[in-house]
């Protein structure tokens, strides 16, 4: 007899695994399955943000920046540091030891919460009520079947045609985060938030780093004042060699050099790398699963088509994370999965898509919520606007990360925070509070009344509050 669920989740990273623990929780029965292996061929939870994302990334950012430290900033606190090296073994060894950690874990979660992994790939065999799921897997395929399904297959890197992603000296997020020497001349096509942070990673290990991007404003999404002082610090100040409004045309390797070969506004251009990382976004993952089979089908740029709530066209399907619109961000994935896992159960869940936080981890950090001041004066709304300086706060000047600056849009007659951006050390901590502050309607004056520890980079965020009432208390 087939095995049966009462939810049946296919993909297990952050939405996925996130999804069927809170289901667990509410008392289904569930099973989740997923294909991901290892690169030595075992299987493993957590997606690409577990495995190939967030978690590596960071460990990679943490190494990289202590490096940077050692090297220049060590000095200024009377520290003196003698033939400092990197041993880069042992650097990817650590970060492999905490994804392994961390993907453990959720196996543990998984066993505690009574769930049951599934291992292989998830395909749709048939609709209606049970719906029955075919897993391929290392035993051969089994039908299980399932009152409610979530699909949470994720996204995969974005590839360019004629350029062929080889993980070794062409690589997408998952080589880049696995190079076995810092290549001295590092390429990167696409100046979104993998190239940047990837790219200050292997800057900072040593690489001369050239960007290459398409669009001719750097950062868009982010709040102008933002990208302005980021661009300033990151080229003048790091020598990222970031290039706007490029048109890629081709990509060559002669012998051990990637030849790239562009257009811009001076022209054709030629950039010799010894290796390329090519970041220009990422693609859903929907193949072979199945959808016909249940009657769904994926939109013009391939995503699964939800409404508010995740829900698809079929009553007992529904659809998180990455293969749903909405920006690819695992925190918004798991909240999609907490939603639906309570909506499942008849509860209210429900995700507010207008406070979830942005991160881009470079040194310093840029993270906002909420409007930019350019979106505000699109949609003609009233604000008022207040900034404050990190190089003016007794913590920053401590910690020397004295860069960057926190700004607060509030609305002109009701005061209401509508939007906060930060560029600055730990703006990955900071952000939550404004988050807070938006899905709890506060007003700027709301956080400038509420006692913020000193000395505490959060008085940035203080100050900042106060600034939009033009009365900052030092400054
Ligand atoms: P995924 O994490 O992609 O998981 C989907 C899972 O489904 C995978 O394990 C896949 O194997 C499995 N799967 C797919 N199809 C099937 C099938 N048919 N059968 C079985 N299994 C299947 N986001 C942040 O918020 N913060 C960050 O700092 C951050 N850093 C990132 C750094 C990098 C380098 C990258 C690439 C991404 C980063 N992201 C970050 C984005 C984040 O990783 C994604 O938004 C997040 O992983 C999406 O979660 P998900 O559960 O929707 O999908
Ligand atoms: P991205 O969308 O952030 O950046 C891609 C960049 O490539 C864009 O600036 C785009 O204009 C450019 N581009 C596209 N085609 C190009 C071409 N042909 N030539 C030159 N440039 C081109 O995507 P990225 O960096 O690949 O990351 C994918 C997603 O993963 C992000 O959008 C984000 O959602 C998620 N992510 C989140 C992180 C975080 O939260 N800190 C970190 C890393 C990834």
């Amino acid at each position: 007899m087939a095995k049966d669920f009462d939810v049946l989740v296919i993909g297990a990273g952050p939405g996925g695994y996130i999804a069927a623990i809170r289901a667990a929780q509410l008392g289904f029965s569930v099973g989740c399955v997923e294909r991901w292996r290892t690169p030595k061929g075992e299987p493993a939870l957590g997606g690409t943000c577990l495995n190939v994302g967030c978690i590596p990334s960071k460990a990679l950012l943490e190494s990289s920046e202590n490096y940077e430290r050692v090297l220049h900033k060590f000095a200024e606190h009377g520290i003196a540091a003698e033939r400092v090296t990197v041993d880069l073994a042992k650097m990817l060894a650590r970060k492999d030891r905490i994804v392994a950690r961390m993907t453990s874990g959720i196996a543990t979660l998984f066993k505690k919460n009574k769930i049951e992994w599934l291992r292989g790939h998830g395909r749709f065999a048939s609709g209606g009520n049970p719906l029955r799921v075919e897993v391929t897997g290392e035993e051969g395929v089994q039908t299980v079947e399932a009152r409610h399904v979530i699909v949470a297959t994720g996204s995969k890197p974005r590839h360019l045609p004629g350029i062929e992603v080889d993980q070794v000296v062409i690589a997408d997020n998952e080589g880049a985060l696995s190079f076995d020497s810092v290549p001295k001349r590092l390429g990167v096509i696409g100046a979104g938030v993998i190239g940047l942070e990837l790219g200050s990673v292997w800057r900072r290990l040593g690489a001369q780093v050239t960007l290459l991007e398409a669009l001719p404003e750097f950062l868009p999404a982010a709040d102008e004042a933002i990208s302005k002082e980021a661009w300033k610090l990151f080229t003048r100040e790091q020598g990222l060699d970031i290039r706007l409004g490029v048109k890629i045309l081709q990509v060559e390797r002669n012998g051990r050099t990637v030849v790239v070969e562009y257009e811009d506004d001076k022209g054709r251009q030629s950039l010799g790398v010894d290796r390329l990382i090519v970041s220009v976004g990422r693609v859903p993952n929907t193949d072979g699963l199945g959808l016909e089979a249940v009657g769904l089908s994926t939109d013009a740029r391939g995503f699964i088509e939800v409404d508010q709530y995740c829900r698809t066209r079929v009553p007992n399907v529904y659809a998180i994370g990455d293969v749903v619109r909405g920006p690819m961000l695992a925190h918004k994935a798991e909240d999609e999965g907490i939603m639906v896992a309570e909506r499942i159960a008849g509860q209210a869940g429900h995700v507010n898509y207008d406070a979830i936080p942005w991160v881009i981890y470079t040194a310093p950090e840029i993270a906002w919520v909420g409007k930019t001041e350019q979106q505000l004066q699109q949609e003609g709304v009233e604000y008022r606007s207040g900034r404050f300086p990190f190089s003016i706060n007794g913590r920053a000047l401590g910690q020397g990360e004295p860069a960057g600056f926190v700004k607060i849009l509030a609305h002109a007659q009701t005061d209401r925070v509508l939007g906060v951006h930060i560029l600055g050390a730990h703006a990955s901590e900071l952000i939550s509070e404004a988050a807070m502050a938006l899905e709890f309607s506060a007003s700027a004056e709301d956080i400038a009344r509420v006692c913020h520890p000193h000395p505490s980079l959060s008085e940035v965020v203080r100050e900042a509050a106060l600034a939009v009432d033009k009365r900052a208390l030092n400054m």
